[in-house]
């Protein structure tokens, strides 16, 4: 279908037969071997249902040992491999495009131990991010980062896209949080770089090869983190502007003035809201009028009860006086703050449900992060919705288009268009999400070929057969 970037199977991986299965059951129990048709059909599936492969075998490892025999064999017998965490990622990397044998980690999902002191959590690389974030939550942490897919989506698919988020402003990347990790290579060696200091300058830091890699280095299989002290006081507030150069100024001020407390600058135009607020069961625009362009939700996270309220208080009140917030609410119980955060983490799963949607996600100048949404709608008029919203603390636009079906005529007006556009202002292709399948053709538009080249040198020095999630992040031109 036009949905999805088109691939050529590469002859070189074999194909499945009956003593690779007779072999995966002898290391993982008959059990964690699965050829369900259903279960095979949901992990062959992306989030989207945008991308599907074929794959005819899942494999649930419970050990890193379990992960290097797997990959020890895989590697001998040209078997292509996809390395899967919760499978809500955005861009085809976490499917198999063609037979790929899918290796879901959701089966290593232990603690490992909290360091209560210095706020590290050691995991296995399956745990969900949620349920992290509950336990570091009873015992006074947080982890650093948060998103709309935190019920499904695992650590290890975290750390291997580099997820960013909401916390990014606040607590900043993976690769300054990630203190260490373990890692498989395609060849079955174990890594182990998991290490739990926060200062090792002792040779090349390798653990950074593998946050955001998007499993096409290696599988990680077991992470370090360094969390922050959960603090008292949370403030949220529900914030209209007119225009975008408002949006900006208020940004601006939001880092000044609210500076030590800050810790989330989302926005969203209004057809994110309507689509949200119309897809999405019992939810409702929380200011009386509905007529404003952008919305802004601005979070402070401190220690000072009534300091951080009357701070926040102060900042909107001054933000109205001179017309940067058209209007504005403050959360007032944990209720009504988590019914603001939905609407938000809730513009993904509406972005889904009008049929077909193709999703951008762009690093800009911040002054120049709207003008994209602004020159799409206008190349697009009528035959599609163009949807803005993001991470506009961290200047990261996510840029949907949807529209009833996939077609190669709409898709023909969008790209490459969206893509020279980002790489004439020096933007990049892919803030947070990856390139996974979707982009790993594009990766032109924001790397200079001489970076490209050393990327597909490392690539083929540490999976010299391409096992691991083969036709994802790098051109196949280059391998
Ligand atoms: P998967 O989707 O299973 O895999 C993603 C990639 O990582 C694939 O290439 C896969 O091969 C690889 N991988 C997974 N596990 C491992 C492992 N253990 N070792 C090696 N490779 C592995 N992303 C953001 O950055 N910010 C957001 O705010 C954000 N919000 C989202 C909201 C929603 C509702 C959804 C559906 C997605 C969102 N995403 C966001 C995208 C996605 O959730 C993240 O990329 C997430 O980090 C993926 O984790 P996962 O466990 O689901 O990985
Ligand atoms: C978000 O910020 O909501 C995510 O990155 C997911 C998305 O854009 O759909
Ligand atoms: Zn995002």
């Amino acid at each position: 279908s036009s949905a999805a970037t088109y691939a050529q199977r590469n002859p070189s991986y074999s194909t499945l037969n009956s003593s690779d299965i007779t072999y995966f059951r002898s290391i993982l129990g008959d059990k964690n071997v699965v050829q369900d048709e259903d279960r095979l059909s949901a992990a062959n599936t992306d989030w989207m249902r945008k991308y599907k492969g074929s794959s005819q075998l899942l494999l649930l490892p419970k050990t890193t040992e379990e992960v290097s025999k797997i990959l020890f064999y895989c590697n001998s017998r040209r078997l292509a491999v996809v390395p899967q965490g919760g499978n809500t990622g955005l861009v085809g990397g976490s499917v198999p495009v063609f037979n790929e044998v899918i290796i879901n980690m959701a089966s290593m999902d232990k603690i490992i131990s909290l360091d209560k002191v210095n706020g590290i959590l050691t995991c296995e690389a399956g745990c969900i991010l949620e349920n992290l974030n509950n336990y570091l939550t009873s015992e006074g942490f947080i982890m650093p980062l948060d998103l709309g897919a935190k019920g499904s989506c695992q650590i290890g698919g975290n750390v291997s896209t580099n997820a960013g988020g909401l916390r990014f402003i606040r607590y900043g990347s993976l690769h300054g949080n990630i203190l260490g990790l373990e890692v498989v290579l395609a060849n079955g060696t174990v890594l182990d770089m998991l290490g739990t200091l926060r200062k090792d300058n002792t040779g090349y830091d390798l653990k950074h090869l593998f946050i955001g890699s998007e499993g096409s280095l290696g599988i990680v299989t077991k992470v370090s983190i360094l969390t922050p002290a959960k603090l008292l006081s949370t403030n949220l507030a529900f914030l209209a502007c007119n225009d975008y150069l408002s949006c900006q100024k208020l940004l601006f001020e939001a880092k000044r003035e609210l500076g030590e407390v800050l810790s989330a600058f989302e926005f969203m135009d209004s057809h994110a809201i309507d689509l949200v607020l119309g897809h999405l069961e019992g939810l409702r625009n929380p200011l009386p009028t509905s007529s404003y362009k952008f919305y802004v939700l601005i979070e402070t996270t401190g220690s000072d009860e009534s300091y951080d309220k009357a701070k926040l208080e102060a900042f909107l009140l001054h933000s109205m006086e001179c017309a940067l917030v058209s209007d504005g609410v403050i959360a007032q119980d944990i209720s009504q703050a988590s019914t603001f955060w939905r609407i938000r983490e809730g513009i993904s799963e509406a972005s889904v449900k009008l049929g077909a949607v193709y999703k951008y996600d762009l690093s800009l100048p911040v002054e120049k992060l709207y003008d994209i949404v602004e020159e799409m709608s206008q190349r697009l008029g009528d035959v599609a919705k163009v949807v803005g919203y993001g991470h506009l603390g961290d200047g990261n636009l996510h840029l949907n288009i949807l529209t009833a079906e996939y077609s190669d005529d709409i898709l023909a007006k969008i790209e490459p268009f969206v893509y020279e556009w980002t790489s004439m202002h020096r933007g990049s292709i892919s803030a947070e999400h990856g390139l996974g399948l979707m982009k790993a053709d594009k990766i032109h538009y924001s790397k200079s070929s001489e970076t490209v080249q050393l990327m597909a040198s490392i690539k083929k020095l540490l999976d010299p057969n391409c096992i691991l999630n083969p036709y994802k992040v790098l051109p196949q031109s280059v391998l």
